[in-house]
């Protein structure tokens, strides 16, 4: 195997040649995609980062390199100097940018062998996940996820673009942090210089990026990796990566505008698309009512009704029982879509709603006319007439109900508003609708644990004419909290941060931290805005759900380099590991119960 001197140089990638590169000779580098030997002649189609190149070995060519292209095989790390010329008549290739030439080779070196691939390194791979991530190196070779790595790269250089222009300071913040859990279970680093003390990796920079803010920098911005070790899901990794930023003396409005004025520019710069008008914004309980869902996806309608009051009642006790304990009966009308919905597939949906906690599905189908119910026949026509009158039923359509605790119904509904959409393949990937959702409740109430948790982080700013309901009806306070959602993924989240300790420990206080707890906990930062704290606010973007949506990509895992499986492994390097006794011992650390006598 050779190695390269000190004339090897590359003078281009390989998917920058065509045409107008005839006659020039070029220097290239990378990998063999395979090589085809036709007796006299020899092809080798070269790959790199760009793409792909032909490399022509024939009756002229150096015997003793004609030899070496001979036992070339794929994968193998080539460099390789020759002339561009065109291909010969007939082998002009269309399919590739570099069809219509070749490179005729008259140096050239192999700089490493390699052994067979486990799968072969192609576009839109059939290989089972597993075995690309074990060999994640390979597997990012392909140009289909080596495409999204870049891309992604180029979404981060115009973020940095755009914040910077806008006077927004890359600060780096620690990944050593205290642990004081945000709502997500903590990643803990144990401490050899304290025994039995821990650090935890930050679930998202939220405390050092008010503290920049109390010291003046004004505007703060960071590409920040965050660890949450919650549950994985597609859209949602242990280690995930934020724009995370953060501004001075600021309100909602000037937060919000300010990342729309972001979310606008990345389209104009990426995808050449110009936004205009500004993005729709709805209150969190208007959401919900119309949509059931704090993220509604708004590239379609089928909006929840209320019915409520048409069916409080009457004889169907699922119905009635519903509303009278407190709950609701809410609908959707598929528009002309009656004739899409079997039997078949309405009991699939009723199992639908069913994950969601509902305990059943009601549906009425106009099918051009001839009306089947699941049910009608509890009804009077006078009962019925009245249902289908509020929800504007006309031949074609067909109507979903559910009735129970307005949780239920929520969930149920606005998942079930999607799963139609998607079944009738109405989503455009395309299609982006962005949404501000406003006004979001300042607590979530747990009614497992029986009390109150902070809806986005407990650094959150009541509404100032909520602030009196703290002691009254907690969980009737709305937050200075927004979010920012596309095609229903929340893409970011932030608020108005509370500057002013008073209320911070109120705050805490709602949230059952005594004095001593709270100190504990967040002492440093109660201290801190003792000191003069600009009012401040911020908001940080999920960068791999962004980048998703941008390149129409359904798995997070397609986006990240390096990303972990459902069970938070990382199947390349093997981790998480057992470490060794020694290192355990310097930690001061017992391991009581491992993976395989916990079972
Ligand atoms: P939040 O917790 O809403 O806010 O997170 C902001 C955004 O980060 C993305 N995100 C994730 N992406 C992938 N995997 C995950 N596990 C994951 N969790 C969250 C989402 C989300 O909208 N400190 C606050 C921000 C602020 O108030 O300024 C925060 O972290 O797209
Ligand atoms: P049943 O009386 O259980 O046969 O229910 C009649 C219809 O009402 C069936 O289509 C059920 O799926 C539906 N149903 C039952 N419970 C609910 C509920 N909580 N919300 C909506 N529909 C329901």
């Amino acid at each position: 195997m050779a190695t390269l001197e000190r004339t090897d140089k590359r003078s281009c990638y390989c998917a920058e040649l065509s045409a107008k590169n005839v006659g020039e000779r070029i220097c290239l580098m990378g990998w063999a995609q395979r090589q085809r030997d036709l007796g006299s002649l020899i092809f080798i189609d070269l790959r790199d980062r760009t793409g792909i190149v032909q490399l022509a070995f024939d009756d002229n060519t150096d015997r003793n390199i004609f030899a070496d292209a001979f036992s070339v095989r794929s994968e193998y790390v080539l460099c390789a100097k020759g002339v561009v010329r065109h291909r010969g008549e007939g082998a002009v290739n269309k399919n590739i940018p570099t069809g219509e030439i070749e490179v005729a080779i008259d140096e050239f070196k192999i700089l490493s062998k390699a052994q067979t691939p486990p799968f072969e390194i192609v576009e839109n791979s059939e290989v089972k996940n597993e075995l690309r991530l074990k060999h994640r190196y390979l597997d990012l070779r392909r140009p289909d996820l080596s495409r999204n790595i870049l891309e992604r790269s180029k979404i981060v250089k115009i973020a940095r673009d755009y914040y910077a222009e806008n006077g927004f300071v890359d600060i780096e913040t620690p990944i050593l942090v205290k642990p004081t859990p945000e709502g997500a279970r903590d990643y803990l680093v144990p401490s050899r210089v304290h025994p039995g003390s821990f650090y935890a990796l930050p679930q998202s920079p939220q405390i050092y990026k008010q503290i920049l803010m109390v010291s003046g920098f004004d505007r703060y911005f960071q590409i920040a990796k965050c660890f949450r070790d919650e549950d994985l899901r597609a859209d949602r990794q242990p280690e995930f990566t934020q724009i995370d930023t953060e501004m001075s003396f600021v309100c909602e409005d000037d937060v919000m505008n300010m990342h729309e004025g972001f979310l606008k520019y990345l389209f104009k710069q990426y995808m050449g698309i110009e936004m205009t008008e500004p993005f729709l914004r709805l209150t969190w309980k208007e959401c919900m009512e119309r949509f059931g869902s704090d993220k509604p996806d708004m590239r379609f309608g089928y909006e929840l009704q209320n019915i409520s009051d048409e069916v409080k009642d009457c004889g169907f006790k699922v119905f009635a029982g519903a509303v009278e304990a407190g709950g609701s009966v809410r609908a959707i009308n598929v528009k002309g879509a009656a004739d899409k919905f079997s039997r078949k597939e309405i009991d699939a949906l009723t199992d639908f709603v069913k994950t969601y906690k509902a305990k059943g599905l009601a549906w009425y189908k106009n099918n051009n006319g001839e009306v089947t119910s699941s049910y009608a026949k509890f009804l009077t026509d006078e009962e019925n007439a009245r249902i289908i009158n509020r929800l504007g039923v006309e031949a074609g359509d067909v109507v979903f109900i559910v009735a129970d605790k307005d949780k239920v119904v929520f969930d149920a509904l606005g998942a079930l508003r999607c799963e139609v959409a998607k079944k009738l393949g109405i989503l455009k990937k395309d299609d982006f609708k962005f949404l501000w959702v406003t006004e979001f409740p300042l607590f979530e109430y747990d009614e497992e644990e029986g009390r109150f948790y902070a809806m986005h982080h407990p650094f959150t700013m009541p509404m100032e004419e909520d602030i009196p309901l703290l002691d009254t009806d907690r969980g009737a306070v709305r937050a200075k909290a927004y979010d920012i959602v596309l095609n229903g993924t929340e893409l970011g989240g932030g608020s108005i941060r509370i500057h002013d300790a008073e209320i911070q420990k109120k705050m805490f206080e709602c949230l059952g931290l005594d004095e001593e707890a709270q100190q504990l906990k967040f002492g440093f930062l109660l201290e801190a805005f003792k000191y003069g704290t600009p009012p401040h606010g911020g908001l940080a973007f999920g960068l791999d759900r962004l980048v998703m949506h941008l390149l129409g990509i359904d798995d997070i895992r397609e986006v990240i380099a390096f990303p972990k499986v459902q069970n938070a492994s990382e199947l390349m390097s093997m981790c998480p590991a057992p470490t060794d006794q020694k290192a355990l011992d310097e930690l001061c650390i017992a391991v009581t119960k491992t993976e395989e006598t916990n079972e």
